[in-house]
């Protein structure tokens, strides 16, 4: 992805200091340090949440945009791929200066995508099937169309200007202070209005709002009741880490240097997001049906990541995981430290939860094949995803194996003009590849983006036909999550597999019953003599394996080049 993409999303670059922060965490071989479920297992501890970018899942009324009627009618298909609940992205009326991110109404539904009624209706539809909905709320900006900004920016004493922050520059003619924005620019923009500079970690059309302000508070968390009152199961919450800033908004010295933009000691983490998120957690925790709360709570490390938790898990049960999420090659090493960290150190009872791509990130598929052998990369990374304990997300399109459109593709959409800027992030954005057609099954009309060109190979039919299939192996994995009891709850192990090409870890039930699984990150084919498993590990059946051909001879086994191999054992 080119640099147009925020520099906080730039999964495949992300900086050497942040993945040698978790590097430095040492951890016994085979140690049980598992996390502990607390007492009653709620849904979300052990979930598969599909994300929907739903400008770009289904189009219902033929206008080339997805809607909320077009994810009802594809609730099935959902049903079979295995999956507990759907995060939606953003469908508030949104004046898109970043596509649904600039919300101007946080109780309504966007014209694009429908009405309240047919929220009604997903929620309905998809209780019955078992789906659990979440909503994209976004705390830290509204859009400046919403009608608070438009308040806020009429005079200095309007009651709503306190709201948003807004500060005087500098006799000079500059900003308040130095603070980039993590899309580039200042975090300040000028208001000719009333002659004071406004305050956007985002973009210009997405001020901050004053979290710091009761009335705001009181405004955003009845936004969270309106929604949970019409049957949302929690949250996805946008940008929570920098809801607030140090209010004495100093110079930064090292500006160009230090932590990235998003990661600033002024403007991350702050001790009032969590207390502000325990709230958000209690008013959740008074409705019935265990509502949860997601979290996108990018983090500079693991210490930090576990504070997201709460001390007694009681702010956001479910924070994203960044240091997984914005890893950008196959590398057993790295992978190692970091699966064997989150499952063994977070401490116990927080659920770690475990991605790789989103709207905002390069799609598995294409960020970490090699050109060659895509589709089994695609595989490896699935099962690394899915067959770790706690909760994992699935980005649509994932089990189909799409990948990110070509950059020719894109610039031929000549959306930019309808952009503020351009956003390279449409390239993970295309439109579901249902068929293999024009319109891919997506839309009667012409799609909002452009159709890959690749669909005529990577759809739904054409993998529900393949039992080979990226497909296919989704599903048996995420049959395995639900009815195989060492990975349904069992406890995380890690393993040394004494090559540094490959990563295996195994999942052990209560009875000893377990699995261990492999994968080969490199293109060689390998063959591995496993140790540090204890001595009464007795080896079982192959459960899956891809390629087919993969060989275990306990505990000793072959791999093919990217092979992945989910073994039987049994330690009792
Ligand atoms: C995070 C969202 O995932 C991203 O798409 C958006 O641009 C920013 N927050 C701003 O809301």
């Amino acid at each position: 992805m080119s640099n147009a993409i925020p520099a906080y999303k730039l999964n495949r670059l992300v900086p050497q200091w942040l993945l040698l922060a978790a590097l430095a965490i040492s951890l016994p071989l085979c140690a049980a340090a598992p996390t502990k479920a607390p007492e009653k297992e709620k849904w979300w501890q052990h979930a598969v949440i599909y994300e929907i970018y739903i400008r770009s899942f289904q189009d219902s009324n033929g206008d080339g945009i997805g809607d909320l009627n077009g994810i009802s009618q594809r609730l099935d298909y959902l049903k079979g791929l295995g999956i507990d609940a759907i995060w939606i992205t953003p469908f508030y009326p949104s004046p898109n200066a970043d596509f649904g991110y600039d919300v101007s109404d946080y109780t309504n539904v966007s014209k694009d995508y429908g009405t309240l009624a047919d929220w009604d209706n997903l929620v309905r539809e998809a209780n019955k099937r078992g789906i659990r909905i979440l909503v994209d709320f976004v705390l830290n900006h509204s859009s400046d169309q919403h009608p608070w900004f438009q308040e806020s920016r009429k005079s200095k004493d309007n009651p709503k200007r306190d709201w948003y922050v807004w500060r005087n520059g500098n006799a000079d003619g500059t900003p308040p202070n130095n603070w980039r924005s993590i899309f580039g620019g200042s975090t300040w923009t000028l208001d000719p209005a009333t002659n004071q500079w406004y305050y956007h970690i985002f973009l210009a059309q997405q001020p901050d709002l004053n979290w710091r302000n009761p009335e705001v508070r009181k405004a955003m968390f009845d936004v969270a009741r309106f929604w949970l009152k019409r049957g949302a199961a929690g949250f996805r919450l946008d940008a929570t880490a920098t809801m607030f800033e140090d209010e004495t908004y100093p110079n930064d010295p090292n500006i160009d240097g230090g932590p990235p933009v998003h990661l600033k000691s002024y403007n991350s983490s702050l001790p009032e997001v969590n207390s502000t998120l325990k709230e958000l957690h209690s008013l959740l925790a008074s409705f019935p049906d265990d509502r949860v709360i997601l979290a996108e709570s990018v983090t500079a490390d693991l210490k930090n990541l576990a504070a997201a938790y709460g001390k007694n898990h009681d702010e956001i049960q479910l924070p994203m995981n960044f240091l997984i999420g914005d890893m950008n090659k196959l590398d057993a090493s790295a992978f190692k430290k970091q699966f064997d960290a989150a499952n063994l150190t977070l401490g116990a009872g927080n659920t770690p939860v475990f991605f790789f791509s989103s709207h905002d990130h390069t799609r598995q598929w294409t960020g970490f094949g090699d050109g060659e052998h895509n589709d089994q990369i695609a595989k490896l990374t699935a099962a690394l995803n899915l067959a770790q304990p706690g909760t994992t997300l699935m980005y649509y399109g994932e089990e189909i194996g799409m990948g990110d459109m070509k950059a020719q593709e894109l610039a031929a959409a000549a959306i930019s003009s309808k952009r503020p800027r351009a956003d390279d992030r449409d390239r993970v954005r295309s439109p579901m590849q249902w068929e293999p057609t024009a319109t891919a099954g997506f839309s009667t009309a012409t799609p909002w983006l452009p159709v890959q060109a690749i669909t005529a190979k990577y759809n739904v039919l054409e993998q529900q036909r393949d039992p080979q299939s990226i497909y296919h192996w989704y599903l048996a994995l995420n049959k395995l999550r639900k009815a195989d009891a060492a990975f349904n709850r069992g406890e995380y192990r890690a393993i040394d597999t004494g090559d540094k090409d490959v990563f295996a870890f195994a999942r052990v039930a209560t009875t000893g019953e377990g699995a261990i699984v492999v994968l080969n990150c490199s293109a060689q084919a390998k063959e591995l003599h496993l140790n540090g498993l204890p001595a009464k590990t007795q080896f079982g059946d192959v459960i899956l394996a891809s390629p087919t051909l993969a060989k275990m001879e306990s505990p000793k086994l072959s791999l093919e080049p990217y092979g992945v191999v989910i073994n039987r054992i049994s330690i009792k």
